[in-house]
């Protein structure tokens, strides 16, 4: 960590509840009469529902019961869209929609044909075995590679069709490339199983626990579909182990769960198996790219075209921002880029870490490497070449971008003068060594969010958001921007959150939060400081006449900046006015000011790559992130974050591939034994470095969000590195050992 950040490194606030137990995920509540769910997954991939036999499961032991197609309750709100996200599925024919257990189509393998109810986990999960079903059975088409021809435009902002300049320059450029590049269906599996635990309180009247990235939005999901008023549902999300996307969106099995509950007339838990987790919550959607690059001899780009088709499934279009980076990350006079959807006989997928960014940033940022290779350039000096001062897409300026800086710092970290630009020239012993580098970038937000901040007569501070932290280390941070306005010790403040009795904050996603809920925050806490500026200053206060802008407040003193000696301490000045607590809620908001400017986040990944030409074996041997996302509020729990980027990464470009038989549609390696992720094993030591320069424009700490950049191109970064050691170049990921053999 840099040894000039202006914030300390504090540990986590919740970092002993979760290392010793204390920390409760939703699953580990209990209610007295609970009953268990347990869902049975569809055996074919398309097709109908002929007969379901439900009777010896209907008889086993503990079993409360069984509900399907034919005896689904009824949710009142069905035909308006069960996702609960703003942007849901434009409308499609009502037998094109997916709404569980409404109907016998089956859309994907594993779709659930029966949910199962038991007084135990265990018997429910027996009784599930015994649900039998026969198929009217049709061929499911999950090859995207056999059907990219059939990719149609989607609706929506994300949509990708973009261009400028002239659409043919790049036929007439003096250096050209053409490449396609393959990301498989990737999945979030965090450690933590998805589901929700329903308790109607009264008739209308609802109670929830949930697996969710948003308390607030699944409050408003189940108040859509059971028509009930939100302030009427509670949801509880305080601890999560791991979202990564997965949690952006209220999945219909958890709606169903809310219907059976009220049927039964018990508190209903539901946590799907491993298995589940890679049909029933979403995926990083396979995708096909074609980048199309000119260049001049000096190395300027003339032009780039990016094509992206992505698959969805047959019921709903998901759509992401792919091709998104492409049109402002290079000073590039001629850009086009397309976009488009094939649907398939697939379940949904959904925003995954660095979503869309992550897969374009492969294409892109591997095809930058190619073309520096073809211009015989060092892969930086090409990026500077071409470097976009200004937002090129917008014709405005950034808000703040230091990457030059960020270049120069990562390869000076990862010693980039030791890479050689020929590649297949370092061999240590059985290995090939090869550098590589990589951009990344992200949007930057200034979302609407609320806060509440109470400062008591002791001394201590307690702030209050909805917001749910999905493990960043968001009440850290919250902590600290707290402690930077007041001065209050850290140890003195209390977070409370991810509860929707708290002040409305957004889902946490799209790295928005600290932007988000940490200006709220920080007004809040600005409005008490104020107060007590107020207070000091009247007539008869201790520092009478004195303005706002003269009073710092440190430790509780609140002094004249320039004459430390007249000083108040806050608890007697509360004291002597009466007031036990200071009390004030924010809202807080970007505004005019924030439009005039790109807002974004970004960040260079710099890694050495060790690969055994005999076994086609690939190890990420050092990796250096560095990040340029405004002033860092914590600097430890952002360097975890960083880091775990670079675990995901690793993950993402040498083994993580959801694979599909296409035979029978469906996945063959559902489960963390084959689908395997990065572990301790394949990660080295990772340095991670933050510019921690203020944006001036964002927000009031200068903050941009870092969670989706420390994944973003970290992947092409590996990419290019195995292909400065071997010479082969991959397009497809995973780096798997036949690739580079
Ligand atoms: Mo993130 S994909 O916005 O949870």
């Amino acid at each position: 960590m840099s040894k000039d950040l202006k914030n300390p490194p504090i540990d986590r606030i919740d970092g002993r509840l979760k290392v010793t137990g204390g920390a409760n995920y939703f699953a580990d509540f209990n209610l007295p009469g609970m009953a268990y769910c347990v869902l049975v997954g569809s055996e074919i991939g398309r097709g109908t529902i002929t007969s379901l036999d439900t009777k010896k499961a209907q008889g086993a032991p503990g079993v409360l019961g069984v509900f399907t197609h034919q005896n689904m309750p009824p949710i009142p709100g069905w035909n308006a869209p069960v996702g609960g996200e703003a942007d849901g599925p434009p409308p499609r024919p009502r037998e094109e929609q997916y709404r569980i257990l409404s109907s016998p189509k089956i859309f994907f393998d594993g779709q659930p044909i029966a949910i199962v109810v038991a007084d135990t986990f265990e018997r429910a999960t027996y009784a599930a075995s015994l649900v039998k079903a026969t198929y009217n059975k049709q061929t499911a088409r999950t090859d995207l590679q056999k059907h990219v021809a059939e990719g149609i435009a989607p609706k929506g902002a994300e949509g990708g069709n973009y261009s400028r300049g002239k659409a043919d320059a790049y036929q007439t450029a003096p250096v050209t490339l053409e490449a396609n590049y393959i990301i498989p269906i990737e999945v979030h599996n965090p450690m933590e199983l998805h589901g929700i635990l329903a308790h109607w309180t009264g008739d209308k009247q609802l109670m929830i626990y949930a697996k969710t990235q948003g308390v607030n939005a699944t409050q408003n999901a189940m108040a859509q579909a059971f028509k009930i008023d939100p302030k009427n549902i509670h949801v509880h999300t305080e601890f999560m182990g791991g979202g990564f996307g997965m949690g952006l969106r209220t999945w219909p099995q958890e709606t169903a769960v809310v219907a059976i509950a009220k049927k039964i007339g018990r508190p209903l838990k539901l946590v799907v198996n491993r298995s589940q987790m890679f049909t029933l919550v979403g995926h990083r959607p396979y995708t096909v790219q074609t980048i199309q690059m000119g260049a001049d001899k000096d190395g300027k780009l003339v032009s780039i075209a990016h094509a992206a088709t992505a698959e969805t499934a047959r019921y709903e279009d998901f759509t992401e921002a792919t091709v998104n980076m492409t049109k402002f990350m290079y000073a590039c006079p001629n850009v086009s880029t397309r976009y488009r959807l094939v649907r398939l006989d697939r379940s949904v997928p959904i925003w995954m870490r660095g979503p869309g960014e992550a897969t374009g940033a492969f294409a892109l940022e591997s095809a930058m490497d190619e073309m520096a290779h073809k211009l015989n350039l060092d892969p930086i000096e090409f990026r500077l070449r071409n470097y976009s001062e200004t937002d090129p897409e917008h014709n405005r300026p950034y808000s703040s971008k230091h990457l030059r800086e960020a270049y120069q710092r990562g390869a000076d970290a990862i010693g980039w003068t030791n890479r050689k630009a020929q590649p297949l020239s370092q061999r240590e012993g059985d290995w090939q060594i090869g550098y590589g580098m990589s951009t990344g970038v992200f949007s930057a937000f200034r979302w609407e969010a609320s806060a509440r901040a109470l400062l008591k007569a002791d001394g201590s501070l307690t702030v209050q958001s909805a917001v749910t932290d999905i493990g960043p280390g968001t009440g850290t941070a919250l902590t600290m921007i707290a402690h930077n306005v007041l001065g209050v010790p850290i140890n003195r403040i209390k977070v409370e959150y991810g509860d929707t009795s708290l002040p409305k904050a957004p889902t946490q996603g799209g790295s928005a939060i600290i932007s988000a809920v940490g200006s709220a925050v920080f007004d809040a806490c600005t409005a008490i400081k104020q107060a007590l500026v107020e207070l000091a200053s009247k007539d008869g206060g201790p520092l009478a006449g004195r303005q706002a802008e003269e009073l710092t407040l440190t430790d509780g003193v609140l002094s004249v900046e320039k004459e430390p000696a007249k000083k108040v301490a806050v608890n007697e000045l509360m004291r002597t006015n009466n007031l036990t607590v200071i009390d004030k809620t924010k809202d807080s908001k970007g505004g005019p000011e924030q439009a005039k400017y790109s807002m974004y986040s970004f960040s260079v990944h710099f890694v050495q790559v060790r690969v055994n030409p005999l076994t086609g074996v690939v190890r990420v041997t050092k990796a250096v992130s560095v990040a340029d996302s405004g002033r860092i509020v914590s600097p430890k729990t952002a360097a975890s974050q960083m880091i775990g980027g670079v675990a995901g990464g690793i993950g993402m470009a040498l083994t993580e591939e959801a694979l599909i038989d296409h035979r029978f549609g469906r996945f063959v390696n559902n489960n963390l034994a084959d689908y395997h992720v990065a572990v301790n094993a394949d990660v080295p030591a990772i340095e991670t470095i933050t510019i921690d320069k203020p944006d001036p424009i964002i927000n009031p700490m200068g903050a941009k969000g870092m969670g989706e950049i420390a994944l973003i191109g970290f992947a092409a970064a590996v990419a290019n590195a195995v292909f400065n050691a071997t010479g082969q170049r991959v397009r497809d990921l995973p780096i798997t050992p036949d690739k580079v053999m």
